[in-house]
């Protein structure tokens, strides 16, 4: 069987090279007979690029579009999977990080997509505020649909978080806890998130790297802490989904002090 992802009704699959599109075709139509909550199927064509990190995909059978509803945590979300990132696979992060969420806590997430930590944070109605920051305007755009859709209160704002945040800085804006869930990119986006954690800012912190790099990229984060004049005390170091052979995406949480 083909490696796929389910998205609400949509079923994005991965088939090996040389597959046939005959083949493609009659395994939509095989997988939507045996599933009927999946009414589109689409082949996954590409690897997911660029700084938006969207993916591509063909349409092989069902109803004719590229959006999906979807539902996990409690929350239902909206998103086109050509132009927005989403991962089915962070459901489980997610849930985590907003039961770790205290009363009153200020949240700032960034590289927020269509919203899905932030809402689903908001959903569990520990926080005060919640931010998400996110560069693509589509995203956004369907981010601040979920916030509705959801009918919880998040501040959705589009751009580059490296300069967004100086803004943020600008309006002394400080958060208590801060989800980076970064893209798979070099930036590490450190150094801004930095100038608006307090002392006790909790950070997840999304990064992805082969498991006998995983001491270096610990190091390197701690010496951006430093050269920031922040020292950064790591509270714990989780596996969030692997990304190839012996690479993963970890999530690596730390306290600012
Ligand atoms: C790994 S995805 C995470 C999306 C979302 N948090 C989720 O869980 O589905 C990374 C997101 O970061 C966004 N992004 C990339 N560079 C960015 C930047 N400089 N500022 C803000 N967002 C950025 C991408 O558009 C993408 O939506």
């Amino acid at each position: 069987m083909a490696p796929y992802d389910c998205l609400g009704t949509i079923c994005l699959v991965k088939f090996p090279r040389g597959t046939k599109l005959r083949e493609k075709k009659g395994f939509a139509a095989l997988f939507m007979r045996e599933h009927p909550r999946i009414t589109t199927v689409l082949e996954k064509t590409g690897k997911i690029s660029g700084r938006l990190r969207t993916p591509t995909s063909r349409w092989l059978g069902g109803e004719k579009t590229k959006e999906a509803f979807y539902a996990e945590n409690g929350c239902v979300f909206r998103l086109n999977v050509d132009s927005c990132y989403f991962s089915p696979r962070l459901a489980e992060e997610r849930k985590q990080t907003a039961s770790m969420v205290k009363k009153g806590e200020r949240v700032l997430v960034l590289c927020g997509g269509v919203g899905p930590f932030a809402v689903v944070i908001a959903k569990a109605g520990k926080a005060t505020e919640v931010v998400s920051v996110e560069l693509g305007k589509e995203p956004s755009r369907y981010a601040l649909d979920n916030v509705k859709r959801n009918k919880v209160r998040v501040e959705v704002v589009q751009g580059d978080v490296k300069k967004v945040l100086p803004r943020f800085v600008k309006a002394r804006r400080v958060f208590d806890r801060i989800v980076m869930a970064r893209p798979n990119l070099t930036d590490t986006f450190l150094t801004p998130t930095l100038a608006v954690a307090r002392k006790g800012t909790m950070i997840h912190y999304y990064g992805f790297c082969h498991e006998d790099g995983l001491e270096g990229m610990k190091t390197a984060l701690l010496v951006e802490g430093k050269k920031a004049g922040r020292k950064l005390q790591i509270q714990g170091v989780k596996k969030a989904g692997d990304i190839g052979t012996r690479k993963y995406r970890y999530r690596i949480d730390f306290v600012v002090r």
